[in-house]
This record gives structure tokens, C-alpha cells and sequence, in this order.
């Protein structure tokens, strides 16, 4: 194995719909991130409770290439960086190589975890001086960076208003909703605006209350988040970050630049992306 890769154990799990769950692990105390990067993490079936011992199943019914191989696959860590364990959300791809084995994961199994943190999707990437309201739009598991920088209190020193925009099929996939505005009174409580905190729910795919349903790029384009969130998008006052579909990344692009907007390059520009396939 190289290095950089140690073995971290689970320490909590949360299922939030038969597709998507939560989970912590014990952090290495020599792994250091950025709020808003990225991991390696790799399973293998061999170390999961749930081929050895619970579920009847033996390693006939695992495939060959995944008892030989740990499979890895990026994740985004919602944890801040001073916490003690790290945090993921994960979506469950029913024949995915990597979620349909992770899904199986309980408290005291192990990952791998690649310890060189990966990404650019940080706030640092803005040079300064810093224009004063930061957009965060996510749609599904894309939340995850955004929530590690929601709870640097640097991000709500730096910016006057901060809006986070995040776009599921249905509630129940709205999953962190009580973590958000707990973070909204805790960390509002420490800064001179309360409200800086903007939170959007976006659920395209069925009416919810107070939620927003259409998608991301048409609601840009006219005007309907701007005006919920109370404030405009503009070249001079404006950072935009967007994580997750990279449809949803692409589409949003083009809406951001129709308005006047232009890509973040070499620390200079409104919007910096990630896509997560
Ligand atoms: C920089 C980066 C960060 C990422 N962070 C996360 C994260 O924090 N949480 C997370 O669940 N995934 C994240 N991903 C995606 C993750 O790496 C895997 O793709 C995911 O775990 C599925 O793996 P798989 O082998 O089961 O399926 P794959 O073969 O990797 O994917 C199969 C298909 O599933 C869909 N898909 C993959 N990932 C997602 C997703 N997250 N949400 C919705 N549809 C998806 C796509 O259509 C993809 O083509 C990230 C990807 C990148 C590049
Ligand atoms: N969610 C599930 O129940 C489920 C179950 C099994 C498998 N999967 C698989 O998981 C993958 C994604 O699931 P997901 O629901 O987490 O992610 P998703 O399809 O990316 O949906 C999350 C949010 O992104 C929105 N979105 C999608 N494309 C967009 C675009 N071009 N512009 C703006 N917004 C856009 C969706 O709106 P819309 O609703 O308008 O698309 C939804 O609000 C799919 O490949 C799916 O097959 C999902």
C-alpha cells in the first residue's frame, strides 16, 4: 500500500433515504484539508462486517476483481477542518463498483483513506480583495464542500452575505437541513449580521413549502434566486461556486456568464466548479 494511504474506521452512519447516507470516520492526526477539498477513499469488501459475518453472504457471491482490488473514489469532506472526525454524504449507485459495497457500511468497519487532499474548490482560490457576497449552488450529495466551508468561521468573516442554494429531486433527498440552520444561529450568533446566512431549498419534484422547484440555471435566469435571496448577482460584488451534476455545473455556467459573470482563472473571475462525474 502506499504512503499516503492509512486505514481509518467508521464511527456513525446516517440513512437518509434508501440512496443516500451519512457517515464519520476517525481522522489520522497527521491529515490535514482545505475547507471544500476532496479524498480518496477505498473500500474493500473484505473488511466490511456485512460480507463477513452478518449477511450469509461468502466471498463467493463477491467478485473476484473486488476481493483483489480496493476500489477508490473520490469524496468531498464535510467536516470542518479543525473537527476530530471527517464526514461524508454519499449517494448509493445500486451497481456502482464503489456505493453498491459502501452501502454496507456499519460502525467499527474500515476504509482506506488516501491522505494527500485533492481539489480546488476552496475559498482561497479567490484572490483578494474579496467582492462581498459568496453564492454556494449544489445540487444533491454537491453539498458536501459547502457545508466544511459553512463551518469555517473565516467564510462568514470574510463575506457580507453568503447564499446557499441547494437543489434535490425531493425532500426527503434534501438531506441536512437541521445542519444548516443550526450553523445559521451558531455561526450567526459570532458575526455582526445574524441573517448572513441566505439557505435556498430547491426540490424539483414535488411542491415542498418554502422550497423553490425549478432547477437551478432557470431560476438564474429570471431572477426568481436573486429575489428570494435579496440580493443580485454582479461581476464587481460576486463569488459563485456550483458542486455536483455536472449538467446541472454546465447549464449553470452559461446562465451565470449570460449575466455578466466570468470563470475564476489564476485567482481572478466570479465562479469556480466541481464536477462529481
Ligand atoms: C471531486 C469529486 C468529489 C466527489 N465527492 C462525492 C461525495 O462527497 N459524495 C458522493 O456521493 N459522491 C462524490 N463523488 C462521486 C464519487 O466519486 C463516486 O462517483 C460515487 O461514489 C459513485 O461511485 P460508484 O463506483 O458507485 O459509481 P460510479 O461508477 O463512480 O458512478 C456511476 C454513475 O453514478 C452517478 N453518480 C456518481 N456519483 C454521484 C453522486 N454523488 N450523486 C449522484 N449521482 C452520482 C453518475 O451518473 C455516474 O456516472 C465525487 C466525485 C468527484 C470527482
Ligand atoms: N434520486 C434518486 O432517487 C435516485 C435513485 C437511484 C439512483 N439515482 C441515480 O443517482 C443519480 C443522480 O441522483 P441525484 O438525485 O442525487 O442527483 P441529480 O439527478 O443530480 O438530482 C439532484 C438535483 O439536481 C437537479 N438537476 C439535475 N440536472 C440538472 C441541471 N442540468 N441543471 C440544474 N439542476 C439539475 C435535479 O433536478 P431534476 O429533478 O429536475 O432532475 C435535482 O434537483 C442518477 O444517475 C440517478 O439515476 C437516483
Amino acid at each position: 500500500m502506499s504512503d499516503n494511504i492509512q486505514t481509518v474506521t467508521v464511527l456513525s452512519k446516517t440513512t437518509w433515504t434508501p440512496n443516500l447516507f451519512s457517515f464519520t470516520v476517525s481522522r489520522p492526526d497527521s491529515f490535514k484539508f482545505t475547507a471544500g477539498q476532496f479524498v480518496r477513499l477505498g473500500v474493500n469488501p473484505s473488511r466490511l462486517k456485512y460480507y463477513t459475518e452478518q449477511s450469509g453472504k461468502s466471498d463467493a457471491d463477491i467478485s473476484d476483481e473486488a476481493l483483489d482490488e480496493d476500489i477508490f473514489r473520490a469524496y468531498s469532506i464535510i467536516s470542518s477542518p479543525f473537527d476530530e472526525v471527517l464526514e461524508f454524504f454519499s449517494i448509493v449507485i445500486p451497481d456502482g463498483a464503489f456505493t453498491s459495497q459502501l452501502q454496507h457500511l456499519q460502525v467499527g468497519d474500515e476504509l482506506l483513506l488516501n491522505t494527500l487532499p485533492f481539489g480546488f474548490l476552496t475559498l482561497a482560490r479567490y484572490q483578494k480583495p474579496l467582492p462581498k457576497d459568496l453564492w454556494l449552488l449544489a445540487t444533491g450529495t454537491g453539498l458536501a464542500p459547502f457545508l466544511s466551508m459553512l463551518q469555517d468561521l473565516k467564510t462568514w468573516e470574510d463575506y457580507e452575505h453568503i447564499v446557499l442554494a441547494y437543489s434535490a429531486r425531493s425532500l426527503e433527498e434534501l438531506a441536512y437541513v437541521e445542519k444548516i440552520e443550526s450553523l445559521q444561529a451558531d455561526f450567526g450568533s459570532l458575526v455582526e449580521n445574524p441573517a448572513k446566512l441566505i439557505f435556498i431549498p430547491i426540490v424539483t419534484r414535488e411542491p415542498v413549502e418554502g422550497a423553490l422547484t425549478e432547477r437551478l440555471p432557470r431560476l438564474l435566469l429570471d431572477g426568481t434566486l436573486q429575489a428570494r435571496a435579496g440580493i443580485d448577482l454582479d461581476i464587481e460584488t460576486t463569488h459563485v461556486m456550483l458542486c455536483g451534476n455536472p449538467d446541472m455545473v454546465d447549464d449553470t455556467k452559461e446562465a451565470l456568464k449570460s449575466l455578466g459573470l466570468v470563470m475564476n482563472r489564476r485567482g481572478e473571475g466570479n465562479i469556480a466548479v466541481e464536477n462529481y462525474w
